[in-house]
């Protein structure tokens, strides 16, 4: 099966370019399954429901999140209803919603999507590879489902590349979100995994991680705050991974970054088309 990974959606800008993008990406390139993480998505903090279903809408199959997912107080709400939102799955037990979920592919396969948070440089969570390695072990690759994967947000990339040997041979990606910029480290893992430490955002790269740039080197020179952070306008780079998967196995076949519009190189996956 063929499946595509896009980074953080960041503001206005970032979503737009990718629900423009998405559908001609699927139907041009057979996809079977999207996964996008949305964290951003609502003017960098968060994600409404009517986002979420614009998401949907576009193509998306699961929206995973991060640190911002509770920024929008009404997700706190709408998730218990919304099965394809995906928050981080080591918050403590009681918290709304779901860490993993699976999901029906458009070739039938059934998919595990997980969502953890790291800890290092980050607000202390219960332990992600606990948390993931119990996901794991209810939901078998290969037994229980055809393809799982994690997308692993957080600060250090040691802490992603930690997870992606973790589970090196159990799951078919690990992914990176969360610092916004897309690593050139794509790989499949001894074991089989795919596995690529940033996804990059869907975003204006002419910017600090998506907001516009005067604030934060406002902050960075002043160390005091002088206004909010608000996302950057300019014409978006969509950023994100393509894997092909065994069908029999769940493990990677190929994997391959892929950049779209806005300022970065464009890199599309070998045989794919732009829309
Ligand atoms: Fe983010
Ligand atoms: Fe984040």
């Amino acid at each position: 099966m063929r499946l595509l990974f896009l980074g953080d959606l960041v503001g206005r800008s970032g979503r737009q370019a990718a629900v423009d993008v998405l559908p001609g990406l699927v139907e041009a390139n057979a996809i079977d399954f999207v996964i996008v993480n949305g964290e951003n998505s609502a003017a960098g903090f968060g994600i409404t429901e009517a986002i979420l279903q614009e998401v949907l809408d576009a193509g998306a199959d699961v929206v995973t999140t991060g640190n911002h997912i509770w920024d929008q107080r009404d997700t706190l709400v709408y998730i218990e209803r919304q099965d394809r939102l995906i928050r981080p799955v080591n918050f403590p037990s009681g918290t709304p919603g779901r860490g993993a979920n699976i999901f029906t592919a458009r070739n039938g396969a059934r998919v595990l999507v997980v969502n953890a948070m790291g800890r290092v440089f980050m607000d202390s969570l219960d332990d992600p590879f606990t948390a993931v390695e119990r996901v794991l072990d209810s939901t078998p690759l290969g037994e229980v489902v055809d393809a799982i994967v994690i997308d692993m947000h957080a600060e250090a990339t040691s802490e992603k590349q930690a997870m992606g040997h973790f589970v090196d041979g159990r799951a078919s990606l690990v992914v990176g979100t969360h610092t916004h910029v897309p690593t050139a480290d794509h790989q499949i893992l001894p074991g089989g995994t795919a596995y690529m430490s940033d996804a990059g955002m869907c975003g204006d790269y002419d910017s600090v991680l998506g907001m516009e740039k005067d604030e934060p080197i406002s902050r960075f020179l002043r160390k005091i705050p002088s206004g909010r952070f608000t996302p950057a306008m300019g014409d978006a780079t969509v950023c994100g991974v393509a894997v092909e998967i065994d069908d029999r196995t769940g493990l990677a076949e190929t994997v391959e970054p892929l950049r779209l519009g806005g300022r970065l190189a464009q890199v599309l996956p070998t045989g794919w088309k732009a829309c």
